[in-house]
């Protein structure tokens, strides 16, 4: 099997637990990758903290004017970067912003975002949440390709979790976590083993 060592440039705009699990799998060298870049577009996320102290190039993006997306000057400010950092693999972990489609064109078929729902249930924001007070019984994440639309892309990896009777918001959210910080690496690992192929919607691992 020919692996391909990923050179990800990871974009996030919180905690970065997400990011952790990567950098972890490639420590543990379960992931043959690299995280080169770390950008985050709020300027004290924890997410930059984390890079620091794994000693990883990180930087805020200023945004603005937006408020949602990432579009304009920042968006060519985060594609140049990305280049010059030599990122062949973008990851959404956690970035509250919708990527537009320059972003998608620089790097083709290489932007994953993980989603904390089982899609296409509950797309965009606070999603355990929503799932929650939908009452589902099983909630779960999904790491998939960004398209244009907003948590659409082809789906490479979902985890289900329970919904537990007794859950909050905050201990659903928790269990989801603890699937996505697995999936994650996974999916990445799977791209590295050149394992992933997709026709149209569907992807199919080798
Ligand atoms: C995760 O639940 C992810 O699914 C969602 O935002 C959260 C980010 O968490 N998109 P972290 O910053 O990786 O800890």
């Amino acid at each position: 099997m020919a692996v391909s060592k990923l050179k990800i440039g990871v974009l996030g705009s919180g905690s970065g637990s997400n990011m952790q699990s990567i950098v972890d799998a490639i420590a543990a060298k379960m992931l043959c990758a690299e995280v080169k870049l770390v950008l985050s577009d709020v300027q004290d996320a924890k997410i930059l903290d984390r890079a620091k102290r794994h000693g990883i190039p990180c930087q805020w993006l200023d945004c603005a004017p937006f408020k949602t997306k990432l579009e304009g000057v920042a968006e060519e400010r985060c594609i140049q970067l990305l280049r010059d950092y030599g990122c062949d693999t973008i990851v959404l972990a956690g970035f509250m912003r919708i990527v537009k489609q320059e972003l998608l064109n620089a790097f083709p078929n290489r932007v994953l975002n993980i989603h904390p729902a089982l899609l296409p249930s509950f797309k965009g924001i606070a999603a355990w949440k929503q799932a929650l007070e939908y009452g589902v019984k099983w909630a779960g994440c999904t790491v998939h390709f960004v398209d244009a639309g907003t948590d659409s892309g082809p789906i490479i990896i979902q985890r289900p979790v329970p919904v537990l009777d007794d859950d909050t918001p905050e201990t659903l959210h928790a269990r989801i976590q603890v699937e996505e910080h697995k999936a994650f690496p996974e999916a990445l690992r799977l791209l590295s083993e050149g394992r992933i192929s997709f026709i149209g919607r569907r992807v199919y691992v080798k």
